[in-house]
Protein backbone atom coordinates (compact mmCIF):
# COMPACT_ATOMS: atom_id res chain seq x y z
CA UNK A 1 0.00 0.00 0.00
CA UNK A 2 1.25 3.34 -1.03
CA UNK A 3 1.32 5.50 1.94
CA UNK A 4 -1.12 7.87 0.19
CA UNK A 5 -3.32 5.07 -0.29
CA UNK A 6 -3.26 4.71 4.16
CA UNK A 7 -4.92 8.09 4.62
CA UNK A 8 -8.70 8.72 4.33
CA UNK A 9 -8.66 11.38 1.76
CA UNK A 10 -6.12 9.04 -0.31
CA UNK A 11 -7.93 10.79 -3.58
CA UNK A 12 -7.03 13.92 -2.74
CA UNK A 13 -3.69 13.14 -4.84
CA UNK A 14 -4.71 9.79 -6.32
CA UNK A 15 -3.92 8.34 -9.57
CA UNK A 16 -6.73 6.68 -10.68
CA UNK A 17 -6.75 3.93 -13.71
CA UNK A 18 -9.63 3.78 -15.86
CA UNK A 19 -10.41 0.44 -17.05
CA UNK A 20 -12.81 -0.08 -19.59
CA UNK A 21 -13.76 -3.79 -18.46
CA UNK A 22 -15.09 -5.19 -21.86
CA UNK A 23 -11.55 -4.01 -23.86
CA UNK A 24 -9.27 -4.23 -21.02
CA UNK A 25 -8.17 -8.43 -20.40
CA UNK A 26 -10.27 -11.64 -21.53
CA UNK A 27 -9.66 -14.24 -19.21
CA UNK A 28 -12.26 -16.91 -20.87
CA UNK A 29 -11.49 -16.34 -24.01
CA UNK A 30 -14.79 -14.78 -25.48
CA UNK A 31 -13.12 -12.01 -26.84
CA UNK A 32 -14.31 -9.77 -24.48
CA UNK A 33 -12.85 -8.33 -21.45
CA UNK A 34 -13.94 -9.94 -18.03
CA UNK A 35 -13.79 -9.12 -13.73
CA UNK A 36 -11.38 -12.12 -14.12
CA UNK A 37 -9.48 -10.68 -16.92
CA UNK A 38 -8.94 -7.21 -14.52
CA UNK A 39 -7.92 -9.31 -11.33
CA UNK A 40 -5.32 -11.37 -13.38
CA UNK A 41 -3.48 -7.55 -14.41
CA UNK A 42 -3.20 -6.29 -10.80
CA UNK A 43 0.32 -6.82 -10.54
CA UNK A 44 0.76 -5.40 -13.32
CA UNK A 45 -1.11 -2.13 -12.20
CA UNK A 46 0.36 -2.61 -8.98
CA UNK A 47 4.00 -2.37 -10.65
CA UNK A 48 2.65 0.81 -12.73
CA UNK A 49 2.30 2.51 -9.50
CA UNK A 50 -1.56 3.43 -9.42
CA UNK A 51 -3.52 4.00 -6.39
CA UNK A 52 -6.80 3.01 -7.65
CA UNK A 53 -8.81 1.83 -10.57
CA UNK A 54 -11.97 2.79 -11.73
CA UNK A 55 -13.95 0.20 -13.77
CA UNK A 56 -16.56 2.00 -16.44
CA UNK A 57 -19.95 -0.13 -16.45
CA UNK A 58 -19.69 -4.25 -15.89
CA UNK A 59 -23.03 -4.61 -15.23
CA UNK A 60 -25.37 -6.23 -17.46
CA UNK A 61 -26.40 -4.73 -20.41
CA UNK A 62 -27.56 -5.24 -23.89
CA UNK A 63 -24.49 -3.02 -25.03
CA UNK A 64 -26.74 -0.34 -26.47
CA UNK A 65 -24.08 2.41 -25.50
CA UNK A 66 -20.58 0.42 -24.44
CA UNK A 67 -22.40 -1.02 -21.27
CA UNK A 68 -23.54 2.77 -19.72
CA UNK A 69 -27.32 1.07 -20.75
CA UNK A 70 -27.44 -0.81 -17.58
CA UNK A 71 -30.14 -3.57 -16.88
CA UNK A 72 -29.23 -3.95 -13.22
CA UNK A 73 -26.84 -1.95 -11.39
CA UNK A 74 -26.39 -4.63 -8.61
CA UNK A 75 -25.03 -7.28 -10.60
CA UNK A 76 -22.01 -8.59 -12.73
CA UNK A 77 -22.85 -8.92 -16.54
CA UNK A 78 -22.89 -13.15 -17.00
CA UNK A 79 -20.66 -12.43 -20.01
CA UNK A 80 -17.99 -10.65 -17.85
CA UNK A 81 -18.36 -12.74 -14.69
CA UNK A 82 -20.35 -12.80 -11.13
CA UNK A 83 -20.69 -11.34 -7.84
CA UNK A 84 -17.82 -13.47 -6.69
CA UNK A 85 -15.70 -12.47 -9.20
CA UNK A 86 -15.99 -9.23 -8.52
CA UNK A 87 -15.50 -9.96 -4.72
CA UNK A 88 -12.25 -11.67 -5.49
CA UNK A 89 -11.17 -8.61 -7.64
CA UNK A 90 -11.98 -6.34 -4.80
CA UNK A 91 -9.77 -8.43 -2.32
CA UNK A 92 -6.85 -9.12 -4.82
CA UNK A 93 -6.69 -4.91 -5.65
CA UNK A 94 -6.56 -4.00 -1.89
CA UNK A 95 -4.29 -6.60 -0.97
CA UNK A 96 -1.97 -4.87 -3.39
CA UNK A 97 -2.81 -1.42 -2.10
CA UNK A 98 -5.46 -0.71 -4.68
CA UNK A 99 -8.57 1.14 -4.45
CA UNK A 100 -11.87 0.29 -6.45
CA UNK A 101 -14.36 2.32 -7.60
CA UNK A 102 -17.18 1.50 -9.94
CA UNK A 103 -19.54 3.56 -12.08
CA UNK A 104 -22.98 4.62 -11.58
CA UNK A 105 -25.03 5.69 -14.02
CA UNK A 106 -28.29 7.58 -12.52
CA UNK A 107 -29.51 9.83 -15.49
CA UNK A 108 -31.05 6.92 -16.88
CA UNK A 109 -31.79 2.90 -16.57
CA UNK A 110 -31.66 0.63 -19.69
CA UNK A 111 -35.33 -0.36 -21.10
CA UNK A 112 -34.77 -3.63 -20.19
CA UNK A 113 -34.51 -2.65 -16.65
CA UNK A 114 -37.15 -3.97 -14.26
CA UNK A 115 -38.19 -0.47 -13.14
CA UNK A 116 -39.00 0.55 -16.82
CA UNK A 117 -40.42 -3.13 -17.51
CA UNK A 118 -42.82 -2.06 -15.25
CA UNK A 119 -43.08 1.46 -16.40
CA UNK A 120 -44.27 0.63 -19.53
CA UNK A 121 -46.67 -2.77 -18.21
CA UNK A 122 -48.28 -0.52 -15.90
CA UNK A 123 -49.72 2.67 -18.30
CA UNK A 124 -49.95 6.21 -18.42
CA UNK A 125 -50.79 8.14 -14.94
CA UNK A 126 -49.15 5.50 -12.73
CA UNK A 127 -46.87 5.63 -10.41
CA UNK A 128 -44.50 3.18 -12.32
CA UNK A 129 -44.67 5.45 -14.87
CA UNK A 130 -44.18 8.38 -12.69
CA UNK A 131 -39.99 7.24 -12.13
CA UNK A 132 -39.39 7.96 -15.52
CA UNK A 133 -40.14 10.92 -18.10
CA UNK A 134 -43.15 9.99 -19.78
CA UNK A 135 -45.64 12.33 -22.05
CA UNK A 136 -48.29 12.39 -24.44
CA UNK A 137 -47.16 13.88 -27.61
CA UNK A 138 -48.69 16.42 -30.07
CA UNK A 139 -50.65 16.39 -32.94
CA UNK A 140 -54.24 14.88 -33.21
CA UNK A 141 -53.47 11.74 -31.67
CA UNK A 142 -50.78 12.13 -30.09
CA UNK A 143 -48.41 11.10 -33.23
CA UNK A 144 -45.98 13.81 -32.76
CA UNK A 145 -43.15 13.20 -30.12
CA UNK A 146 -43.51 16.65 -26.84
CA UNK A 147 -41.05 18.43 -29.10
CA UNK A 148 -38.48 18.40 -31.50
CA UNK A 149 -35.39 17.57 -29.07
CA UNK A 150 -32.79 15.66 -30.62
CA UNK A 151 -31.00 13.23 -28.61
CA UNK A 152 -27.18 13.18 -28.02
CA UNK A 153 -26.52 10.35 -29.91
CA UNK A 154 -28.78 11.69 -33.17
CA UNK A 155 -32.39 10.94 -34.14
CA UNK A 156 -35.29 12.58 -31.60
CA UNK A 157 -34.88 12.13 -28.24
CA UNK A 158 -38.69 10.75 -27.39
CA UNK A 159 -39.41 7.56 -28.57
CA UNK A 160 -43.50 6.27 -28.70
CA UNK A 161 -44.50 3.31 -26.74
CA UNK A 162 -46.94 0.88 -27.62
CA UNK A 163 -49.83 2.72 -25.76
CA UNK A 164 -48.61 5.95 -27.47
CA UNK A 165 -47.43 7.91 -24.75
CA UNK A 166 -43.42 8.67 -25.43
CA UNK A 167 -40.87 8.98 -23.02
CA UNK A 168 -37.44 11.09 -22.82
CA UNK A 169 -33.95 9.50 -23.86
CA UNK A 170 -30.93 12.38 -23.54
CA UNK A 171 -28.60 9.38 -25.22
CA UNK A 172 -29.66 6.44 -26.93
CA UNK A 173 -33.24 5.37 -27.36
CA UNK A 174 -32.47 1.97 -25.02
CA UNK A 175 -31.21 4.75 -21.78
CA UNK A 176 -34.84 6.26 -20.87
CA UNK A 177 -33.97 9.08 -18.68
CA UNK A 178 -35.32 8.39 -14.87
CA UNK A 179 -37.36 10.80 -12.98
CA UNK A 180 -35.24 12.19 -10.24
CA UNK A 181 -38.46 14.30 -8.96
CA UNK A 182 -39.88 11.00 -7.62
CA UNK A 183 -38.68 8.90 -4.42
CA UNK A 184 -38.59 5.42 -5.38
CA UNK A 185 -35.58 6.51 -7.55
CA UNK A 186 -34.18 8.26 -4.76
CA UNK A 187 -34.35 4.96 -2.74
CA UNK A 188 -33.21 2.90 -5.65
CA UNK A 189 -30.26 4.59 -6.32
CA UNK A 190 -28.94 5.15 -2.38
CA UNK A 191 -29.34 0.71 -2.34
CA UNK A 192 -26.84 0.65 -5.02
CA UNK A 193 -24.78 3.02 -3.33
CA UNK A 194 -24.66 1.09 -0.08
CA UNK A 195 -24.69 -2.55 -2.51
CA UNK A 196 -21.05 -1.67 -3.46
CA UNK A 197 -20.20 -0.36 -0.64
CA UNK A 198 -21.00 -3.51 1.38
CA UNK A 199 -18.83 -4.86 -1.45
CA UNK A 200 -15.79 -3.31 -0.73
CA UNK A 201 -15.65 -0.55 -2.90
CA UNK A 202 -14.07 2.37 -2.13
CA UNK A 203 -15.84 5.22 -4.55
CA UNK A 204 -17.43 6.14 -7.43
CA UNK A 205 -17.77 7.45 -10.97
CA UNK A 206 -20.69 9.54 -11.38
CA UNK A 207 -21.58 9.37 -14.89
CA UNK A 208 -23.77 12.75 -16.42
CA UNK A 209 -23.78 13.94 -13.22
CA UNK A 210 -25.03 17.44 -13.96
CA UNK A 211 -28.04 15.57 -15.93
CA UNK A 212 -30.50 14.28 -13.50
CA UNK A 213 -32.72 17.39 -12.45
CA UNK A 214 -34.58 18.23 -15.39
CA UNK A 215 -37.81 20.76 -14.99
CA UNK A 216 -39.98 19.94 -17.73
CA UNK A 217 -43.14 21.52 -15.93
CA UNK A 218 -41.97 25.30 -15.86
CA UNK A 219 -42.34 26.39 -19.68
CA UNK A 220 -44.98 23.97 -22.04
CA UNK A 221 -42.23 21.68 -23.92
CA UNK A 222 -43.01 22.74 -27.41
CA UNK A 223 -41.60 26.35 -26.80
CA UNK A 224 -38.64 24.78 -24.82
CA UNK A 225 -35.26 25.41 -26.81
CA UNK A 226 -35.20 23.06 -29.38
CA UNK A 227 -31.57 22.71 -28.75
CA UNK A 228 -31.34 21.75 -25.18
CA UNK A 229 -30.31 18.91 -25.26
CA UNK A 230 -27.09 19.95 -27.27
CA UNK A 231 -26.85 23.24 -24.97
CA UNK A 232 -25.26 21.24 -21.84
CA UNK A 233 -22.68 24.64 -20.98
CA UNK A 234 -25.31 27.14 -18.85
CA UNK A 235 -24.18 29.52 -17.10
CA UNK A 236 -27.23 30.55 -15.41
CA UNK A 237 -28.77 27.45 -14.36
CA UNK A 238 -31.26 27.85 -16.48
CA UNK A 239 -31.38 24.47 -18.54
CA UNK A 240 -34.56 22.65 -18.36
CA UNK A 241 -32.09 19.49 -18.49
CA UNK A 242 -28.16 20.04 -17.48
CA UNK A 243 -26.83 21.24 -14.42
CA UNK A 244 -29.69 22.74 -12.45
CA UNK A 245 -29.43 23.68 -8.65
CA UNK A 246 -31.56 20.83 -7.56
CA UNK A 247 -29.29 18.53 -8.95
CA UNK A 248 -26.98 19.47 -5.59
CA UNK A 249 -29.62 18.11 -3.29
CA UNK A 250 -29.11 14.78 -4.34
CA UNK A 251 -25.59 14.80 -3.85
CA UNK A 252 -25.99 16.40 -0.52
CA UNK A 253 -28.27 13.16 -0.04
CA UNK A 254 -26.00 10.87 -1.47
CA UNK A 255 -23.33 12.18 1.05
CA UNK A 256 -25.04 10.55 3.59
CA UNK A 257 -24.50 7.58 2.51
CA UNK A 258 -21.28 8.03 1.86
CA UNK A 259 -20.17 8.82 5.51
CA UNK A 260 -22.16 6.18 6.78
CA UNK A 261 -18.73 3.88 6.10
CA UNK A 262 -15.53 4.30 7.23
CA UNK A 263 -14.28 5.92 5.91
CA UNK A 264 -16.44 7.48 4.24
CA UNK A 265 -17.28 6.39 0.21
CA UNK A 266 -14.92 9.02 -2.46
CA UNK A 267 -16.93 10.06 -5.56
CA UNK A 268 -15.81 11.93 -8.55
CA UNK A 269 -18.54 13.64 -10.76
CA UNK A 270 -18.80 13.41 -14.61
CA UNK A 271 -20.10 17.04 -14.98
CA UNK A 272 -20.00 19.14 -18.09
CA UNK A 273 -20.48 22.49 -17.06
CA UNK A 274 -19.14 25.48 -17.28
CA UNK A 275 -15.47 25.83 -15.34
CA UNK A 276 -16.99 27.89 -12.55
CA UNK A 277 -19.96 25.47 -11.46
CA UNK A 278 -17.83 22.56 -11.37
CA UNK A 279 -16.61 23.38 -7.54
CA UNK A 280 -20.34 23.10 -6.50
CA UNK A 281 -20.16 19.40 -7.59
CA UNK A 282 -16.53 18.55 -5.87
CA UNK A 283 -17.78 20.16 -2.67
CA UNK A 284 -17.15 18.04 0.03
CA UNK A 285 -20.99 17.89 1.13
CA UNK A 286 -21.57 16.64 -2.04
CA UNK A 287 -19.54 14.50 -4.39
CA UNK A 288 -16.14 15.12 -3.01
CA UNK A 289 -14.42 15.68 -6.46
CA UNK A 290 -15.14 16.10 -10.46
CA UNK A 291 -13.58 15.74 -13.73
CA UNK A 292 -11.86 18.62 -15.08
CA UNK A 293 -11.91 18.32 -18.73
CA UNK A 294 -10.29 21.24 -19.63
CA UNK A 295 -7.07 18.97 -20.35
CA UNK A 296 -9.36 16.38 -22.64
CA UNK A 297 -10.72 19.48 -24.70
CA UNK A 298 -7.03 21.27 -25.20
CA UNK A 299 -4.67 20.66 -28.05
CA UNK A 300 -1.17 20.89 -28.28
CA UNK A 301 -0.99 24.76 -27.41
CA UNK A 302 0.43 26.65 -24.89
CA UNK A 303 -2.19 28.82 -24.29
CA UNK A 304 -4.42 25.93 -23.92
CA UNK A 305 -2.76 24.02 -21.70
CA UNK A 306 -1.88 27.37 -19.44
CA UNK A 307 -5.30 27.99 -18.95
CA UNK A 308 -6.57 24.52 -18.20
CA UNK A 309 -4.00 24.23 -15.38
CA UNK A 310 -5.72 27.39 -14.22
CA UNK A 311 -8.84 26.34 -14.85
CA UNK A 312 -8.35 23.05 -12.64
CA UNK A 313 -6.19 24.97 -9.50
CA UNK A 314 -8.99 28.16 -9.56
CA UNK A 315 -11.77 25.21 -9.50
CA UNK A 316 -10.10 23.60 -6.36
CA UNK A 317 -9.63 26.90 -4.51
CA UNK A 318 -13.35 27.60 -4.68
CA UNK A 319 -14.20 24.05 -3.19
CA UNK A 320 -13.17 24.02 0.43
CA UNK A 321 -11.87 20.31 1.03
CA UNK A 322 -11.70 19.27 -2.32
CA UNK A 323 -9.07 19.09 -5.05
CA UNK A 324 -8.85 19.26 -8.74
CA UNK A 325 -8.51 16.53 -11.27
CA UNK A 326 -6.80 15.95 -14.58
CA UNK A 327 -7.13 13.93 -17.18
CA UNK A 328 -6.08 14.16 -20.91
CA UNK A 329 -8.15 10.81 -22.05
CA UNK A 330 -11.11 8.73 -21.32
CA UNK A 331 -13.41 6.27 -23.17
CA UNK A 332 -15.46 9.03 -24.80
CA UNK A 333 -12.39 10.99 -26.90
CA UNK A 334 -9.96 10.38 -28.97
CA UNK A 335 -6.61 8.97 -27.52
CA UNK A 336 -4.72 11.96 -26.88
CA UNK A 337 -1.01 10.97 -28.73
CA UNK A 338 -3.43 11.03 -32.24
CA UNK A 339 -4.64 14.33 -31.08
CA UNK A 340 -1.39 15.62 -30.08
CA UNK A 341 0.18 14.46 -33.81
CA UNK A 342 -2.53 15.97 -35.94
CA UNK A 343 -2.86 19.44 -37.22
CA UNK A 344 -2.78 22.18 -33.72
CA UNK A 345 -5.57 24.27 -34.92
CA UNK A 346 -7.28 26.07 -32.38
CA UNK A 347 -9.02 25.05 -29.14
CA UNK A 348 -12.53 25.24 -30.72
CA UNK A 349 -12.04 23.82 -33.90
CA UNK A 350 -9.68 21.13 -32.50
CA UNK A 351 -12.63 18.47 -32.10
CA UNK A 352 -14.41 18.86 -35.28
CA UNK A 353 -11.01 18.33 -36.99
CA UNK A 354 -10.31 15.06 -34.62
CA UNK A 355 -13.79 13.92 -35.88
CA UNK A 356 -13.38 14.48 -38.99
CA UNK A 357 -9.85 12.96 -39.20
CA UNK A 358 -11.55 9.70 -37.80
CA UNK A 359 -14.92 10.34 -40.33
CA UNK A 360 -12.44 10.09 -43.35
CA UNK A 361 -10.00 6.49 -41.81
CA UNK A 362 -7.60 9.01 -40.63
CA UNK A 363 -6.32 9.86 -44.34
CA UNK A 364 -7.52 13.29 -44.13
CA UNK A 365 -5.04 14.95 -42.07
CA UNK A 366 -1.07 13.44 -41.26
CA UNK A 367 -1.02 12.34 -38.00
CA UNK A 368 2.37 12.47 -36.68
CA UNK A 369 2.77 9.76 -34.21
CA UNK A 370 6.67 10.17 -33.56
CA UNK A 371 5.57 13.83 -32.73
CA UNK A 372 2.72 12.94 -30.99
CA UNK A 373 4.19 10.42 -29.04
CA UNK A 374 6.86 13.01 -27.47
CA UNK A 375 4.25 15.18 -26.63
CA UNK A 376 2.32 12.67 -24.70
CA UNK A 377 5.10 11.83 -22.51
CA UNK A 378 5.75 15.50 -22.01
CA UNK A 379 2.08 16.26 -21.25
CA UNK A 380 2.04 13.23 -18.26
CA UNK A 381 4.44 14.81 -17.05
CA UNK A 382 3.50 18.20 -16.40
CA UNK A 383 0.16 16.58 -15.62
CA UNK A 384 1.57 14.46 -12.76
CA UNK A 385 3.62 17.18 -11.26
CA UNK A 386 0.29 18.84 -10.70
CA UNK A 387 -1.77 18.95 -7.10
CA UNK A 388 -4.71 16.91 -7.04
CA UNK A 389 -5.65 13.60 -8.71
CA UNK A 390 -5.30 12.09 -12.41
CA UNK A 391 -6.96 9.99 -14.20
CA UNK A 392 -4.84 7.64 -16.74
CA UNK A 393 -7.24 5.90 -19.26
CA UNK A 394 -6.30 2.67 -20.24
CA UNK A 395 -3.42 1.99 -22.57
CA UNK A 396 -2.06 5.77 -22.42
CA UNK A 397 0.59 4.16 -20.36
CA UNK A 398 1.27 2.38 -23.71
CA UNK A 399 1.04 5.44 -25.99
CA UNK A 400 -1.76 3.55 -28.02
CA UNK A 401 -2.88 6.21 -30.81
CA UNK A 402 -6.57 5.96 -32.06
CA UNK A 403 -7.11 3.28 -34.24
CA UNK A 404 -9.11 5.54 -36.53
CA UNK A 405 -10.04 3.12 -39.20
CA UNK A 406 -11.91 0.45 -37.67
CA UNK A 407 -14.26 -0.68 -40.78
CA UNK A 408 -17.82 0.81 -40.07
CA UNK A 409 -19.73 -2.54 -39.69
CA UNK A 410 -17.40 -3.38 -36.84
CA UNK A 411 -18.13 -0.58 -35.28
CA UNK A 412 -19.82 -0.87 -31.77
CA UNK A 413 -20.29 2.66 -30.95
CA UNK A 414 -23.91 4.22 -31.06
CA UNK A 415 -22.84 7.86 -31.93
CA UNK A 416 -22.56 6.62 -36.04
CA UNK A 417 -25.36 4.17 -35.75
CA UNK A 418 -27.34 7.35 -36.91
CA UNK A 419 -25.40 8.57 -39.05
CA UNK A 420 -23.80 5.19 -40.67
CA UNK A 421 -25.24 6.03 -43.99
CA UNK A 422 -24.50 9.49 -44.57
CA UNK A 423 -21.28 8.93 -42.79
CA UNK A 424 -20.97 12.02 -40.92
CA UNK A 425 -20.04 10.80 -37.18
CA UNK A 426 -17.55 7.53 -36.81
CA UNK A 427 -17.50 7.66 -32.77
CA UNK A 428 -15.87 6.39 -30.06
CA UNK A 429 -14.49 2.93 -30.50
CA UNK A 430 -10.98 3.60 -31.70
CA UNK A 431 -10.14 4.56 -28.02
CA UNK A 432 -11.85 1.44 -27.15
CA UNK A 433 -10.45 -1.39 -28.84
CA UNK A 434 -8.62 -4.34 -26.59
CA UNK A 435 -5.73 -3.77 -25.04
CA UNK A 436 -2.26 -5.44 -26.40
CA UNK A 437 -0.78 -7.06 -24.01
CA UNK A 438 1.41 -9.85 -25.61
CA UNK A 439 3.46 -9.43 -28.71
CA UNK A 440 4.37 -13.11 -29.36
CA UNK A 441 1.25 -14.42 -30.47
CA UNK A 442 1.27 -12.04 -33.59
CA UNK A 443 3.67 -12.98 -36.34
CA UNK A 444 3.23 -10.04 -38.70
CA UNK A 445 5.54 -6.68 -38.46
CA UNK A 446 4.70 -3.62 -36.93
CA UNK A 447 3.73 -1.74 -39.66
CA UNK A 448 1.27 1.19 -39.89
CA UNK A 449 -2.10 0.21 -41.57
CA UNK A 450 -0.88 -3.12 -42.16
CA UNK A 451 -4.48 -3.92 -41.10
CA UNK A 452 -6.10 -6.00 -38.70
CA UNK A 453 -4.83 -8.42 -37.12
CA UNK A 454 -6.99 -12.52 -37.54
CA UNK A 455 -6.60 -15.05 -35.13
CA UNK A 456 -4.68 -13.34 -32.53
CA UNK A 457 -5.22 -10.84 -30.10
CA UNK A 458 -1.62 -10.06 -28.89
CA UNK A 459 -2.48 -11.42 -25.50
CA UNK A 460 -5.89 -9.79 -25.09
CA UNK A 461 -7.54 -13.41 -24.73
CA UNK A 462 -6.07 -16.58 -24.16
CA UNK A 463 -4.85 -18.89 -27.22
CA UNK A 464 -7.91 -21.18 -26.48
CA UNK A 465 -11.06 -21.10 -23.60
CA UNK A 466 -11.36 -23.94 -20.78
CA UNK A 467 -12.48 -26.70 -23.37
CA UNK A 468 -10.05 -26.63 -25.61
CA UNK A 469 -11.49 -24.57 -28.21
CA UNK A 470 -9.77 -21.64 -29.88
CA UNK A 471 -11.43 -17.95 -28.46
CA UNK A 472 -12.92 -16.18 -30.30
CA UNK A 473 -12.14 -12.65 -32.17
CA UNK A 474 -11.43 -9.70 -29.55
CA UNK A 475 -14.76 -7.68 -30.14
CA UNK A 476 -13.44 -4.53 -31.89
CA UNK A 477 -10.53 -5.36 -34.43
CA UNK A 478 -7.04 -4.85 -33.32
CA UNK A 479 -4.32 -3.45 -36.04
CA UNK A 480 -1.78 -5.10 -36.57
CA UNK A 481 0.61 -2.30 -35.65
CA UNK A 482 -0.69 -2.77 -31.93
CA UNK A 483 2.33 -5.08 -31.86
CA UNK A 484 5.11 -2.81 -31.22
CA UNK A 485 2.94 -1.27 -28.39
CA UNK A 486 2.22 -4.50 -26.69
CA UNK A 487 3.27 -4.13 -22.84
CA UNK A 488 5.81 -7.24 -23.11
CA UNK A 489 7.51 -5.20 -26.23
CA UNK A 490 7.56 -1.71 -23.70
CA UNK A 491 7.97 -3.43 -20.50
CA UNK A 492 11.27 -4.74 -22.13
CA UNK A 493 12.68 -1.44 -23.40
CA UNK A 494 13.81 1.14 -20.76
CA UNK A 495 12.72 4.47 -23.19
CA UNK A 496 9.09 3.27 -23.68
CA UNK A 497 5.81 5.25 -22.80
CA UNK A 498 5.46 2.69 -20.22
CA UNK A 499 8.33 2.95 -18.33
CA UNK A 500 8.29 6.72 -18.54
CA UNK A 501 4.82 6.12 -16.94
CA UNK A 502 6.42 3.96 -14.26
CA UNK A 503 9.33 6.37 -13.53
CA UNK A 504 6.61 9.29 -13.10
CA UNK A 505 4.23 7.69 -10.83
CA UNK A 506 7.03 6.21 -8.78
CA UNK A 507 8.63 9.63 -8.36
CA UNK A 508 5.53 11.47 -7.74
CA UNK A 509 4.70 8.94 -4.73
CA UNK A 510 8.20 9.86 -3.38
CA UNK A 511 8.79 13.08 -4.12
CA UNK A 512 5.23 14.67 -3.56
CA UNK A 513 3.89 13.86 -0.64
CA UNK A 514 1.66 16.76 -0.50
CA UNK A 515 -1.80 16.62 0.32
CA UNK A 516 -2.79 17.68 -3.52
CA UNK A 517 -3.58 21.50 -1.72
CA UNK A 518 -3.32 24.12 -4.83
CA UNK A 519 -1.85 26.34 -2.06
CA UNK A 520 1.48 25.11 -2.51
CA UNK A 521 2.02 25.08 -5.84
CA UNK A 522 3.33 28.54 -7.57
CA UNK A 523 3.74 29.00 -11.43
CA UNK A 524 7.16 30.28 -12.36
CA UNK A 525 7.27 32.84 -15.30
CA UNK A 526 10.51 31.29 -18.08
CA UNK A 527 8.62 33.14 -20.87
CA UNK A 528 5.15 32.28 -22.60
CA UNK A 529 6.08 29.10 -23.99
CA UNK A 530 6.90 27.65 -20.93
CA UNK A 531 4.70 25.73 -18.25
CA UNK A 532 6.48 25.66 -15.35
CA UNK A 533 5.77 25.32 -11.52
CA UNK A 534 7.42 24.82 -8.07
CA UNK A 535 5.90 22.75 -5.52
CA UNK A 536 7.60 21.34 -1.91
CA UNK A 537 9.59 18.01 -2.42
CA UNK A 538 9.44 15.24 0.39
CA UNK A 539 13.12 16.13 0.46
CA UNK A 540 12.53 19.51 1.83
CA UNK A 541 13.55 21.04 -1.26
CA UNK A 542 12.12 22.31 -4.12
CA UNK A 543 10.46 20.70 -7.13
CA UNK A 544 9.87 22.13 -10.38
CA UNK A 545 8.62 21.16 -13.61
CA UNK A 546 9.40 22.64 -16.83
CA UNK A 547 7.65 22.34 -20.42
CA UNK A 548 8.53 23.84 -23.38
CA UNK A 549 6.02 24.27 -25.96
CA UNK A 550 8.08 27.06 -28.07
CA UNK A 551 10.63 26.03 -31.04
CA UNK A 552 13.51 27.19 -28.90
CA UNK A 553 15.84 25.46 -26.42
CA UNK A 554 14.92 27.15 -22.89
CA UNK A 555 17.81 27.14 -20.39
CA UNK A 556 17.07 25.31 -17.12
CA UNK A 557 17.47 26.69 -13.68
CA UNK A 558 20.05 25.12 -11.51
CA UNK A 559 19.15 22.02 -10.04
CA UNK A 560 19.75 17.79 -9.85
CA UNK A 561 17.25 16.77 -12.75
CA UNK A 562 15.21 13.86 -12.16
CA UNK A 563 13.34 12.86 -14.83
CA UNK A 564 13.19 13.97 -18.21
CA UNK A 565 10.87 13.45 -21.02
CA UNK A 566 13.33 13.44 -24.04
CA UNK A 567 16.45 14.61 -24.68
CA UNK A 568 18.21 17.40 -22.36
CA UNK A 569 21.27 18.18 -22.56
CA UNK A 570 23.67 21.23 -21.50
CA UNK A 571 21.15 22.33 -19.07
CA UNK A 572 19.00 23.06 -22.47
CA UNK A 573 15.12 22.10 -22.40
CA UNK A 574 14.40 21.42 -26.53
CA UNK A 575 10.57 21.86 -27.75
CA UNK A 576 7.93 19.30 -26.11
CA UNK A 577 9.69 18.36 -23.72
CA UNK A 578 9.25 18.02 -19.78
CA UNK A 579 11.85 17.63 -17.15
CA UNK A 580 11.81 17.23 -13.41
CA UNK A 581 13.82 19.15 -11.38
CA UNK A 582 14.96 19.31 -7.11
CA UNK A 583 16.39 23.04 -7.53
CA UNK A 584 19.39 23.74 -5.82
C1 LIG B 1 -21.12 9.41 -20.16
C2 LIG B 1 -20.21 8.27 -20.52
C3 LIG B 1 -20.47 7.92 -21.95
C4 LIG B 1 -21.91 7.51 -22.12
C5 LIG B 1 -22.85 8.59 -21.59
C6 LIG B 1 -24.25 8.08 -21.42
O1 LIG B 1 -20.81 10.57 -20.85
O2 LIG B 1 -18.90 8.60 -20.25
O3 LIG B 1 -19.63 6.89 -22.38
O4 LIG B 1 -22.19 7.27 -23.45
O5 LIG B 1 -22.44 9.04 -20.33
O6 LIG B 1 -24.32 7.21 -20.32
Amino acid sequence: MTANNMRDDWWKQAVVYQVYPRSFKDANGDGLGDIAGVTSKIDYLKQLGVDAIWLSPFYPSDLADGGYDVIDYRNVDPRLGTMDDFDEMVKVAHEAGIKVIVDIVPNHTADKHVLFQEALAAGPGSPERDRYIFRDGRGEHGELPPNDWISLFGGPAWQQVPDGQWYLHIFAKEQPDVNWKNPDIHEEFKKTLRFWSDHGTDGFRIDVAHGLAKDLESVPLDQMDPLAVQHGLCHDFTSPLWDRKEVHDIYREWREVFNEYNPPRFAVGEAWVVPEHQHLYASTDELGQVFNFEFAEANWDVDAMRSAILAGLKSAEETHGSTTTWVMSNHDVPRHVSRYGLPQVPASSHHQLAKDWLLRDGTSYFEDRELGTKRARAAIMMELGLPGSTYIYQGEELGLPEVADIPWDRLEDPTPFFTRERFIEKGRDGCRVPLPWDSSDVPAPAEWNAGFGTGASFGFSPATKADGTASADPHLPQPLWYKQYAADVEDADDASMLNLYRTTLSLRATLLTATGDTADCAAVDAGHDVIAYTRPSADGRRFASYTNFGSAPVELPAGEIVLASGDVADGQLPQDTTVWILLD
